[in-house]
């Protein structure tokens, strides 16, 4: 049924992306990080009205269809770090995070007029129950595996009391389920992260990560590719 209109829902993503430069207006662009007094996931705007709504399934698998284009139809995202594993987030930080582009205080100008498709706090609350109930998948782009011992040890020093033994994160803090997603992707966010390029970045992650060299950015995120969470993982 849906699978029928995913032809033309491609061209119109294909138009979309092309018309994008001139038709849409550019992103807004929010304080973050760079800012002083920045305080991380403020509680304003429609993130609130989303969060505080119950999320319908049905109208959240219409409006993906979009997402799908570039994220897939199983949320797997490309293992080439492009396009984000987004299957078995917390709603929580799906929320955060496209509240956040929205806005313009993460910077994504290739979706965002893609995010922007989204109607109302109602659709976004729609389209993360969605998402999140989507299994991750098994076969998520991983670092080279040469260097795992720094990067467990890194990973168990620094970063599993929020992002959790298994990767989990926490929905209730906003932390990200980081297992089952690419390499490329994370590696790609660690160092915007420490670099203050993310501008919606959690302060206390920015104090932990500002000391790794490169070197430990690759390590500890190769060890975080291959984290597993039973919970909502594909069963094989
Ligand atoms: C044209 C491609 C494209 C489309 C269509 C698209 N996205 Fe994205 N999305 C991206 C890219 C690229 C990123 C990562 C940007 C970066 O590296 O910071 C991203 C990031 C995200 C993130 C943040 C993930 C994380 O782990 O922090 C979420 C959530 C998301 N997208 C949801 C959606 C939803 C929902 C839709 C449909 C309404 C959608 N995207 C449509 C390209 C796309
Ligand atoms: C204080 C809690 C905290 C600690 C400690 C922490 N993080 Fe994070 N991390 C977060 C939060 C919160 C986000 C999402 C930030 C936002 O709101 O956009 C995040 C985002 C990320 C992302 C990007 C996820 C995505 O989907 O885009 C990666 C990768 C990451 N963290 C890796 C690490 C690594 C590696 C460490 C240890 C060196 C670490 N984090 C330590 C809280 C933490």
């Amino acid at each position: 049924m849906l699978s029928s209109t995913k032809p033309y829902i491609a061209i119109a993503v294909g138009a979309l992306i092309a018309g994008a430069a001139w038709a849409q207006p550019p992103a807004p662009k929010k304080a973050g990080i760079e800012q002083e007094g920045y305080v991380w996931n403020a509680a304003e705007g429609e993130k609130i009205e989303a969060l505080e709504l119950t999320g319908d399934m049905e109208n959240g698998e219409e409006a993906y269809e979009v997402c799908s284009a570039c994220h897939l139809p199983n949320g797997a995202g490309r293992p080439d770090g492009t396009f984000p594993q987004l299957a078995g987030q917390h709603t929580t930080v799906i929320i955060k995070q496209i509240a956040d582009i929205r806005e313009g205080l993460r910077d994504n100008p290739i979706m965002y007029p893609f995010a922007k498709t989204l109607i109302d706090p109602q659709e976004l609350a729609d389209v993360s129950v969605y998402i999140q109930t989507l299994p991750i998948p098994q076969d998520n782009g991983r670092g080279p595996g040469t260097n795992l011992e720094l990067g467990k040890k890194l990973y168990d020093e620094n970063c599993v009391e929020c992002h959790g033994n298994f990767g989990e994160g926490d929905a209730v803090k906003f932390y990200p389920v980081l297992a089952g997603q690419h390499y490329k992707y994370m590696l790609r966010q660690v160092t915007e992260i420490r670099d203050g390029k993310r501008r919606n970045s959690n302060p206390e992650m920015v104090k932990v990560v500002k000391k790794y060299t490169d070197e430990d950015l690759d390590a500890v995120v190769d060890y975080m590719s291959r984290l597993e969470w039973p919970e909502r993982t594909v069963k094989k």
